[in-house]
């Protein structure tokens, strides 16, 4: 989609639809929206006294001047109560406006920035907030689908207008984090919505590369030659079921840019969990297609920072494997030397994420990084504690307080949970270092803290738990049912705000 910034009234646009907005309560419009309530003469008032428009958040409502002002449509949407209002509520508003003027036929939508005036909030963050809405909330995914006659077309062009031209500059650099973290995150989508058998470890070294051209991201893979060479044993033997061979991407921006902060990003990438020989019901079984999702956002997050040329050293890692059962796959039973040298016994071949995580998170050291984090699709705990609400976080203290931040501006959010040491010994083994499950109780803490053992020494780490927020069932103002690119947002906003 095509974004500018026009300076102008909002009234005086030739345009298919016009996007005005009110706050829940209000009776005589201001602003922009009252700009154009008096040059329709009262339309926008009428229809709140008569009751038909109230501006709780998402309503939306649709006007036509036939002829008053130049605009076909204006397509009035609701902020909700002012002292809930925020960038999420900017967010969720942009996206209700937009479906809502794709299903009427609009391909070209005007729109004021929300929150930018009267909503108080600074004009940078409320237009990256609009664009970021309304790209999220438009998405589709239907390049498998055939029969498509009922599908309006996609919008082609957003222009956002503003009265107040010294504004301009903030809303094109709004417009344009914006635009570049929404599109990120929509590659996280794809990567995730689309099946097992078109996303493979290998398809997801091609994405890299592709998108690393593009962008300007150093990309290198490793292959199984390589990681037994190394000794990632510990992620190779996740891939002995299955015929995908296993792969690491290691994407990098500002490669070999000593002089900046390195951070590096683990991401899982399990592209289908079967749960191996500890075979998974077969119930929802087809959801384990996003179990790639961490090393789906780990991509998006790194294309940001590359388009957005964040000063910083950022290291993607993503392991890449199908976890699937056959006569050579990993018994329960079995023990591995991981890359750290710690042996581990796997007592269940179903709890693989940690098995490839622990590997990555200990061949982080190459890069001497100032801090780790890695994000994954780890247990089904992290669903039972905090629903689709929450991130799961644990770790370093002064990370989780950035991921906090990160993720109420995002509101991609996390709550922290403890990693006592005590809880080590629920994963006590018989006859290896460590065992890789640690029971019913705790089972998102036992994995952080399983992986807190891969963790190189003296470096800062959260991991941030994303199990079940990778997919979602039910339908969001800026999240259509399907994949989320959870991740994607928070990340880049950690990244963002570094230091
Ligand atoms: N990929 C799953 C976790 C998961 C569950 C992701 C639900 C998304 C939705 C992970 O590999 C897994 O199987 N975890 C097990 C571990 C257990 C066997 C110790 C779990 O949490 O149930
Ligand atoms: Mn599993
Ligand atoms: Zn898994």
């Amino acid at each position: 989609m095509q974004i500018e910034v026009v300076t102008g009234a909002i009234q005086n646009q030739a345009a298919q639809a016009i996007v005005v907005n009110l706050f829940e309560g209000v009776t005589l419009p201001g602003g922009a929206t009252g700009a154009v309530d008096a040059a329709l003469g009262g339309q926008i008032r009428d229809i709140i006294a008569d009751g038909d428009f109230r501006g709780k958040l998402n309503e939306v409502a649709v006007l036509y001047p036939c002829g008053k002002i130049p605009a076909r449509r204006v397509i009035l949407v609701g902020l909700g109560k002012r002292e809930k209002f925020g960038l999420d509520a900017i967010r969720q508003a942009s996206a209700s406006a937009a479906k809502h003027a794709r299903d009427v036929g609009v391909t070209h939508l005007h729109t004021i920035v929300h929150g930018a005036g009267v909503g108080g909030v600074a004009p940078e963050q409320a237009t990256a907030a609009v664009v970021e809405g309304t790209l999220l909330g438009l998405y589709r995914f239907h390049e498998l689908k055939t029969q498509l006659e009922e599908l309006r077309p996609d919008l082609t062009t957003l222009t956002l207008v503003e009265w107040d031209a010294a504004r301009r500059p903030a809303l094109e650099a709004g417009a344009r984090v914006g635009q570049v973290v929404a599109e990120s995150t929509l590659l996280a989508r794809d990567l995730v919505n689309r099946p097992a058998n078109i996303v493979t470890p290998s398809s997801m070294a091609q994405t890299a590369h592709q998108m690393a051209a593009e962008v300007g991201l150093h990309c290198q893979v490793l292959d199984k030659a390589a990681l037994t060479a190394l000794g990632m044993n510990a992620f190779l033997i996740v891939n002995r079921g299955g015929g995908e061979p296993a792969q690491l991407v290691i994407l990098e921006h500002n490669v070999g840019r000593d002089d900046l902060p390195t951070i590096v990003v683990v991401g899982k990438g399990i592209t289908f969990d079967s749960g191996g020989i500890s075979l998974k019901p077969g119930e929802n079984m087809h959801h384990m297609k996003g179990d790639m999702g961490g090393a789906a956002a780990v991509f998006g997050a790194l294309r940001a920072a590359a388009l957005l040329d964040l000063p910083l050293h950022v290291v993607g890692l993503t392991p890449l494997t199908e976890n699937m059962p056959d006569a050579h796959a990993t018994k329960p039973g079995d023990v591995v030397r991981s890359l750290k040298g710690l042996t581990i016994e796997i007592l269940n071949t179903d709890a693989e994420g940690r098995l490839i995580l622990a590997d990555a998170l200990t061949y982080a050291q190459h890069f001497a990084p100032q801090a780790i984090f890695d994000i994954a699709t780890l247990t089904g705990g992290r669903v039972v504690a905090l629903g689709d609400q929450a991130a799961a976080v644990m770790g370093d203290e002064q990370l989780i307080a950035r991921l906090q931040a990160a993720g109420e501006a995002t509101f991609e959010r996390v709550w922290p949970l403890p990693l006592f040491e005590e809880y080590g010994e629920q994963l006590k083994s018989t006859v290896a270092d460590v065992a890789n499950i640690g029971g019913r109780a705790a089972s998102s803490i036992t994995a952080g803290y399983f992986l807190s053992k891969f963790v190189p020494d003296g470096v800062p780490w959260a991991h941030i738990d994303i199990a079940g927020l990778d997919l979602v069932e039910k339908d969001k103002p800026y999240i259509p049912k399907g994949a989320t690119g959870f991740g994607v947002r928070l990340l880049v906003e950690v990244l963002r705000s570094w230091k």
